[in-house]
């Protein structure tokens, strides 16, 4: 009686409870975004740092965790590592913890070759026994939460059934699907109805869907495919629309244009401070506008008028012309 109570209610009303992760994307969600994102938005109830790179050393220099430094942040973070020595994870999440975190989390999704040539990332997706012996050793030394970001293989999505007796086995925080192939990179769509056949077959706590969710529409219709799934992770689509996570919670999609532009000078600003030289304050700005311009509806000339900017003081002028004129697709 009460399920079918619950499929009768509208899919944006079942949103409400729902767990919005922000993704990491390295480059663009380190902490002067993180920050500025956090004084303007809400809806985000936790944040996934972008990856530390784990490295063979005895002591971990602290200047190499700059982002992860513990300074209070608005929202949860979940600092992520990248690496196949559990040594290195264990050394690492002692560290983390000594921080004050409570969970970290394990990136065996990423498809950058520069990751996969040393068999990290998502290049560890063909081999599940050794992703199993990795997290055999890791979750008998640590003392913190650990949960795992993952594509569905490396070369093809079937390998993702070797992997579910592994990620099975261990006492994953949350395990986030990636619903592409690491050889896919970014190219092609995300593939949520691949997982259909999968979820129930997964026991892990927390299921995490990540990919191409660039609106209220696209959560709705993976919803409607997996009502059971109530975690999303979002990456580019909140960077481009930060109001998507306060627009999934409350159901309807609002612009406002006001407290965009405070956001975008709250980051231009924090990210000047963090830049080393003007040319470094200009290409970042330069890659936000890559996704700040696909909410606008003219959004691909828009974006190109960024990218001539030669100063960043001209991008500044440039974006609030945007922000003030412009229309957006979105809502
Ligand atoms: C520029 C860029 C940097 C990324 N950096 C990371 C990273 O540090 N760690 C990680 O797990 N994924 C990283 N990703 C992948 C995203 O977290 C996310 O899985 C992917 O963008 C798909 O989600 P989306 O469609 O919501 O953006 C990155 C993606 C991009 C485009």
């Amino acid at each position: 009686m009460l399920a079918a109570k619950c499929i009768d209610l509208p899919i944006f009303a079942r949103m409400k409870n729902n767990r919005i992760v922000m993704a990491p994307l390295r480059g663009f969600t380190e902490r002067p975004f993180r920050e500025a994102f956090a004084r303007c938005f809400s809806g985000v109830d936790a944040v996934v740092s972008p990856f530390i790179p784990l490295v063979p050393v005895d002591f971990v220099n602290p200047s190499r965790l700059a982002d992860l430094l513990p300074m209070g942040e608005a929202i949860p973070l979940i600092p992520q590592v990248i690496g196949n020595d559990p040594g290195q994870i264990i050394q690492m999440a002692g560290v983390l913890q000594a921080f004050g975190y409570r969970e970290i989390n394990w990136n065996i999704g990423c498809p950058m070759k520069k990751i996969t040539r040393k068999q990290r990332g998502s290049a560890l997706l063909h081999d599940p026994k050794r992703i199993d012996s990795i997290l055999e050793e890791v979750f008998q030394h640590i003392d913190i939460g650990f949960s795992v970001k993952t594509r569905l293989g490396f070369n093809e999505k079937d390998e993702f059934e070797e992997l579910i007796p592994v990620f099975n086995r261990f006492p994953l925080r949350s395990l986030t699907i990636h619903t592409r192939t690491g050889a896919q990179m970014y190219e092609g769509s995300a593939d949520p109805v691949f997982l259909i056949p999968y979820l129930p077959q997964l026991k892990v706590n927390e299921i995490i869907y990540n990919g191409d969710l660039f609106s209220i529409e696209a959560v709705e219709f993976v919803k409607k495919i997996m009502p059971g799934l109530s975690s999303w992770m979002i990456g580019r689509g909140l960077i481009a629309n930060p109001f998507l996570g306060e627009g999934l919670k409350a159901g309807e999609m609002r612009w406002n244009r006001p407290r965009f532009l405070h956001f975008h000078d709250i980051l231009f600003d924090a990210v000047g401070k963090a830049s080393t030289t003007h040319t470094i304050h200009l290409n970042r700005m330069k890659g936000y506008w890559t996704l700040f311009s696909k909410v606008y509806t003219y959004g691909e000339s828009l974006k190109d008028e960024i990218l001539h900017a030669r100063s960043a003081a001209v991008l500044m002028e440039k974006a609030h012309q945007i922000i003030n004129n412009e229309s957006v697709s979105c809502c």
